[in-house]
């Protein structure tokens, strides 16, 4: 039996309840443009949306852990580094090369706002597709206002701007509004171009049931994947030597930041459901939720952590020889730059290895 204490919270809330932001004293205004969230009497930044939605968050994991089922761990020693890394990019801009900078700062607001395709994600009926009931789960508000409640956050609504809007005001902020490189979005969209349809890895599962899994599965290691660009973010812009205002850059990164663990936290709350749950198989049989979820983290996380650093290398080091030709002494600049990277190689096990292939978890 299960000594964990039972949800103090309630389990069930309403649409409007999980978009319900409570009062402010004062809004967040970056950079002249009003964004989500806002401050208590008491001065400190509370996340739009979350009067109601953290609470619930925490009421789920509670009940999972009273019934003895594991909450996902992601290990954080998975997390490659940014490129450029901090000191690489402290340098270039000391040196007037600032715009491999822009672009990196400019990459990560546009990809926070295609955060909205999350209310895109079909929520097919979950009831019908698990054998247990999803009553009181997080699951049964994926489409009751968490995926929009997400999607608001990342890309902003109505006259409220949101990450994408707050991270271009942290970057204009730091860099007096600089001019953004004229090839960054399309860099983006053809990126966008390439992606083709998945391969289908649980055939015997409802598709859409497989497709949800797998879009969660993937938008949460972008979420834990963000920590690393949270802490880039926030050194890069307090360094006074670069940024021209230091303090309310990083205070941006910094409330963008709050606002993810929420996301973190419900993403990895439902796919723990999941795999606490039996899933009906298209031909009658029944599948171990664990299995199929842990078996599309792993594929996810392995083929992330191999493609990810390469396609950020590529993407920052466009157009790096044309920055790099306005400094004074390029080629030692050059130099420098190559001599700061950091060394990293992918962790050979995810954490969720099929059980039959004998892997060993990192801790
Ligand atoms: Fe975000
Ligand atoms: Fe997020």
């Amino acid at each position: 039996m299960t000594q964990a204490a039972i949800p103090d919270a309630p389990l069930i809330y309403t649409y409007r309840d999980l978009l319900d932001d409570g009062d402010y004293s004062e809004p967040l205004i970056a950079n002249g443009v009003r964004c989500h969230g806002g401050f208590l009497a008491d001065g400190s930044y509370r996340s739009p949306r979350t009067i109601h939605r953290t609470p619930a968050i925490d009421a789920w994991q509670q009940a999972l852990r009273a019934n003895d089922d594991d909450l996902i761990e992601l290990s954080h020693d998975l997390l490659p580094p940014q490129y450029p890394n901090v000191e690489q990019s402290v340098l270039l801009c000391r040196n007037g090369v600032r715009d491999p900078v822009v672009r990196a700062l400019t990459i990560i607001s546009v990809v926070e706002g295609f955060g909205a395709i999350i209310r895109d994600v079909i929520v097919p009926d979950l009831d019908a597709l698990l054998v247990e009931p999803t009553e009181g789960s997080s699951l049964a508000h994926l489409s009751e206002g968490l995926f929009e409640a997400h999607a608001r956050d990342e890309a902003g609504w109505g006259d409220q701007g949101g990450h994408k809007q707050m991270w271009e005001a942290a970057r204009d902020l730091a860099f007096e509004s600089p001019e953004i490189p004229p090839d960054v979005l399309m860099r983006i969209m053809g990126r966008g171009r390439r992606a083709r349809k998945r391969e289908r890895r649980h055939p015997r599962i409802h598709e859409k049931l497989e497709s949800m899994i797998g879009m969660m599965a993937n938008v949460l290691i972008v979420e834990i994947f963000a920590e690393e660009v949270f802490g880039w973010g926030k050194a890069v812009l307090s360094n006074p030597e670069i940024s021209a205002a230091p303090e309310a850059a990083a205070a941006m990164v910094g409330y963008i930041q709050t606002d993810e663990k929420p996301h973190v936290e419900y993403l990895r709350t439902a796919l723990s459901e999941i795999a606490a749950r039996t899933i009906r198989a298209e031909d009658g049989a029944t599948l171990s939720g664990r299995d199929v979820v842990h078996a599309t983290l792993h594929a996810t996380l392995s083929q992330v952590l191999r493609n990810r650093p390469r396609e950020q290398r590529s993407q920052a080091r466009a157009g790096l020889d044309a920055a790099l030709a306005g400094a004074a002494k390029p080629e030692a600049l050059r130099e420098e730059f190559e001599s700061l990277e950091t060394k990293w190689t992918p962790p050979e096990c995810t954490g969720f290895e099929p059980a039959t292939q004998g892997a060993v978890a990192p801790e």
